[in-house]
């Protein structure tokens, strides 16, 4: 408030005209009035991102979080999480309506210091990215916005130029004016699910789009309960906005490279788990993003190689290598069927176990599961399929209904079964006694061949080659 006070009397007192020093003077009190005060943080978006700043109650933040599914609000406002992540429920139990606040309607927002649009973007029929939800939120924020000098800081993934859209877009619904009225950052998330607020606070980087130094300089602020050593990226926007693509492209790149790898090895009868952990001692390739599988799934990965790839197109240059990178990614599953027609003539009324639903473990979210695909195959081909996972029953109920058979623990669900696929790496899978299964299928190289002793079992894995 103070600091807009002094930029109003400057402005009075010139007019519109401000010179380079008063804006000099102008950013000096900003920082050093402002800067220091707690901010309040307003969160659009309660979904995997959005609700991570739950942590931030813990470096004395207040966050407010809004979201336009009030069920969704009803559900936080109890202290529960809509979704399972580990450490979530926790902070929110701990900070519940003393530091974190849950709201459906934006003007309860208003008085924050900055807001995050962690908001989800979604590929429509036609495979085209969806960005209604980000332009809904940034249009009702920029109805929210006052007097004060606010910064809007876009945290969901969107496609180079998107920032200047946005911006855009508030200027004509507000008539307020970036860089004099409200600041605006790009600043991309690099969290996985599972382990996102670990993730959220110990990343690799941060990186910064920021368009003017007020923003930057507010923006670094915020950022100091992050450690220092931790490298700031400040770019412009359109950079920001690549650089989470790339990455994502990249980490998809390298699935689908081991997986490629994987099909080779099984040619020649080699496993790829050596091919892949020697590979990966190499420090120019590094040993994380090898693991041969089913597959990338999940809400980001294919989403976002896809969308860079049509972006690409519109600017008429063919992404070759993400093509192939997706293309292997949508066949990989189909080896799991392979796998058991090799063994059984038909899948008709075959007895088969399904360990693990969701797209990778520790998560409920079953979003582009790579089990998905399979479950479909198995049931056009008229199997038997009982299904276990540890969060993920519940969504996969809501897909397939009665089509499959749900079971409350693996030990239910092996029982009487001709052979069990293990579709995704929860570590429970690791431990359970699999000698009165027939058939084992691994597709996510979660068990180690040689402690399969058992003779009995028919054991096969993906890239396994033996
Ligand atoms: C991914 C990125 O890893 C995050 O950095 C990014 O912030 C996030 O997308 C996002 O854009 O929001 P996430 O989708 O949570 O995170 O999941 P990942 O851990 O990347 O796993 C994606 C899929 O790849 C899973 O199905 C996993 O099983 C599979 N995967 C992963 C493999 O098949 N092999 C591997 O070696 C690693």
């Amino acid at each position: 408030m103070k600091v807009r006070t002094e930029i109003e009397t400057i402005k009075r007192k010139k007019g519109k005209n401000i010179n380079f020093s008063e804006k000099f003077l102008i950013i000096i009190i900003f920082y050093t009035i402002d800067i220091n005060k707690i901010m309040k943080i307003g969160v659009v978006g309660c979904g995997f991102v959005g609700l991570t700043f739950c942590c931030l109650a813990k470096f004395g933040f207040e966050v407010n979080f809004v979201d336009k599914d009030e069920e969704k609000i009803r559900i936080l406002k109890k202290g529960e999480t809509p979704f399972f992540e580990p450490e979530l429920e926790n902070y929110l139990n701990s900070y519940l309506n003393e530091k974190l606040f849950f709201h459906s309607d934006y003007k309860k927002i208003k008085d924050c210091d900055m807001f995050f649009i962690c908001v989800g973007t979604s590929l429509d029929e036609n495979q085209n990215l969806d960005l209604s939800n980000v332009r809904d939120a940034v249009n009702s924020v920029s109805e929210i916005l006052d007097q004060d000098f606010k910064i809007v800081v876009i945290k969901s993934t969107v496609p180079p130029g998107t920032s200047h859209e946005l911006i855009n877009l508030m200027e004509k619904n507000s008539g307020k004016k970036f860089k004099e009225d409200f600041g605006f950052c790009a600043n991309p998330e690099f969290l996985k699910e599972g382990s996102s607020i670990k993730d959220f606070l110990n990343p690799d980087k941060i990186v910064l789009g920021v368009e003017d130094e007020a923003t930057k300089m507010r923006m670094l602020k915020f950022y100091e309960f992050i450690d220092s050593d931790i490298p700031r990226i400040i770019v412009d926007f359109k950079t920001a906005e690549m650089i989470k693509y790339a990455q994502n492209a990249f980490l998809a790149t390298k699935i689908s490279f081991i997986n490629e790898i994987a099909n080779i090895c099984e040619k020649f009868g080699v496993d790829v788990e050596d091919v892949s952990k020697a590979i990966g001692l190499d420090k120019r390739i590094g040993k994380e993003f090898l693991k041969a599988g089913i597959g990338f799934g999940g809400s980001c990965l294919i989403k976002d190689t896809k969308t860079l790839m049509d972006y690409s197109i519109s600017k008429n240059y063919l992404p070759k290598l993400l093509n192939a990178v997706i293309e292997i990614n949508e066949n990989q599953p189909f080896k799991i069927v392979e796998y058991l027609k090799d063994e059984f003539k038909s899948l008709n009324g075959r007895k088969i176990c399904v360990l693990g639903v969701t797209f990778k473990p520790n998560t409920s979210d079953i979003r582009d599961s790579r089990a998905l695909p399979i479950l479909r195959e198995l049931i056009k081909e008229n199997a038997f399929i009982k299904v276990y996972d540890p969060k993920g029953l519940e969504n996969v109920k809501k897909i397939f209904g009665d089509k499959l058979v749900y079971c409350k623990d693996s030990y239910s669900c092996l029982k009487d079964c001709e052979a069990c696929l293990i579709l995704t790496d929860w570590e429970e899978f690791k431990s359970i006694d699999y000698s009165r299964v027939k058939i084992l299928i691994d597709g996510r190289r979660l068990l180690d061949p040689k402690e399969i002793k058992d003779r009995k079992i028919k054991f096969k894995a993906i890239g396994l080659g033996k």
